[in-house]
């Protein structure tokens, strides 16, 4: 069974905007679109750069390093330089609090490359 964990208050990641957290011993960047959450794993496929310290735009998270995009809803990536999608981690909001599964779903979209 998934196991889910509490990673933030709904008001502590306003939309438009995303967070770095912690689950499970791994890097999460939860992104807030719209008022909707989600959650993908936080290190860029291409080198090693934290993705919640780039931008988000819409849907459209954006790597600090080199500017590779990645969607946050699906993990896709979107633009070189990285070419493989990042993972994507269920998540639920219950009572104003935002809790991330500890395991992460396989990537939706193009082929998850490696
Ligand atoms: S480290 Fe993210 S695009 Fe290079």
């Amino acid at each position: 069974m998934t196991e889910f964990v509490r990673v933030a208050r709904t008001g502590d990641v306003p939309p438009g905007t995303v967070r770095r957290v912690e689950v499970a011993g791994h890097a999460v960047a939860l992104a807030n679109v719209d008022g909707e959450f989600f959650a993908v794993e936080d290190t860029c496929t291409h080198e090693e750069a934290s993705l919640s310290a780039g931008g988000l735009s819409g849907e459209v998270l954006v790597c600090p390093k080199h500017g590779s995009r990645f969607n946050v809803k699906t993990g896709r990536v979107l633009s070189l330089p990285a070419v493989r999608s990042v993972a994507v981690f269920p998540v639920k909001v219950e009572g104003g609090e935002v809790f991330v599964a500890t395991e992460a779903q396989k990537p939706t979209g193009l082929p998850h490359r490696r």
